[in-house]
């Protein structure tokens, strides 16, 4: 399978990326992630991708399309991949499909997150992360059984600075600004699916096993 995951911050693209990934063993390629990573690292990249995340602004499109690109050369893409979280402008998407030209591959379906901004808002500012290995909780619906401890590595859970609330309302500006384009753009490319993610994990997770199953992937 080869699937982009689109949709609002907070939609639940990288929960779900998580768990189709390994249902189905495909890569899990998610530019958030990698990114984060970078600025964790203090690398050129992290150091250039920083003061746009902060803000909650898109990164430049060079700086992630060249993640990708290089992504896409890892010997495991050749198992399928999720990319989650990107493209993201349509610029990305064009960059996407030279790159994937080269390679002689193609996308198999662009599954769209469909999420209201309330939705999108409860989740973000109750979500924690794994410092050690980036599990994802939620304070509500998505509980550690230890408060603020991980329950897959003891790793201590904490709130993305980007989650705090203005920055919240500014990513969602920013997708509704940069983003949200790409739906058009993939419904006439006859690639869309669409899924509620305001439905609750294991609904959201049983919807898209099913529709994987139906398209043979
Ligand atoms: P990124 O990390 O990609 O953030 P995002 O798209 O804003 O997505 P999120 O991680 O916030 O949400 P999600 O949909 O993955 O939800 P999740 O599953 O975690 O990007 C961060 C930044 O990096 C960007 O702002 C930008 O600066 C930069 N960047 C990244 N890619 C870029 C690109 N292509 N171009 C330019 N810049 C780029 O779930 C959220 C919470 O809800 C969790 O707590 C989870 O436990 C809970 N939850 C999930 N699903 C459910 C459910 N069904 N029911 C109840 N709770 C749920």
């Amino acid at each position: 399978m080869r699937l982009i995951f689109l949709g609002p911050p907070g939609a639940g693209k990288g929960t779900q990326a998580k768990v189709i990934a390994q249902l189905f063993t495909a890569a899990h390629l998610s530019t958030g992630e990698i990114l984060r990573e970078a600025v964790k690292n203090n690398t050129e990249v992290g150091k250039r991708a920083k003061s746009y995340m902060d803000k909650g602004e898109l990164v430049p499109d060079e700086v992630v399309i060249k993640i990708v690109a290089e992504s896409l050369a890892r010997p495991d893409i050749a198992r399928g991949f999720i990319l989650d979280g990107f493209p993201r402008t349509e610029q990305q998407a064009i960059a996407l499909d030279g790159e994937l030209a080269k390679i002689s591959l193609a996308i198999d379906a662009v599954i769209y997150f469909d999420t209201s901004a309330e939705v999108s808002i409860r989740r973000l500012s109750g979500r924690r992360v794994c410092r050690k290995c980036g599990a994802n909780y939620h304070i509500a619906s998505m509980k550690s059984r230890q408060e603020g401890v991980c329950d897959i590595c003891a790793g201590e859970l904490y709130q993305r600075d980007d989650d705090k609330e203005a920055t919240v309302k500014n990513r969602l500006v920013v997708y509704e600004r940069q983003t949200a384009a790409l739906i058009e753009y993939y419904k006439n490319k006859g690639m869309l699916e669409t899924v509620s993610g305001d439905l609750d994990v294991d609904a959201v997770r049983d919807h898209l096993t099913a529709l994987f199953k139906a398209k043979r992937l």
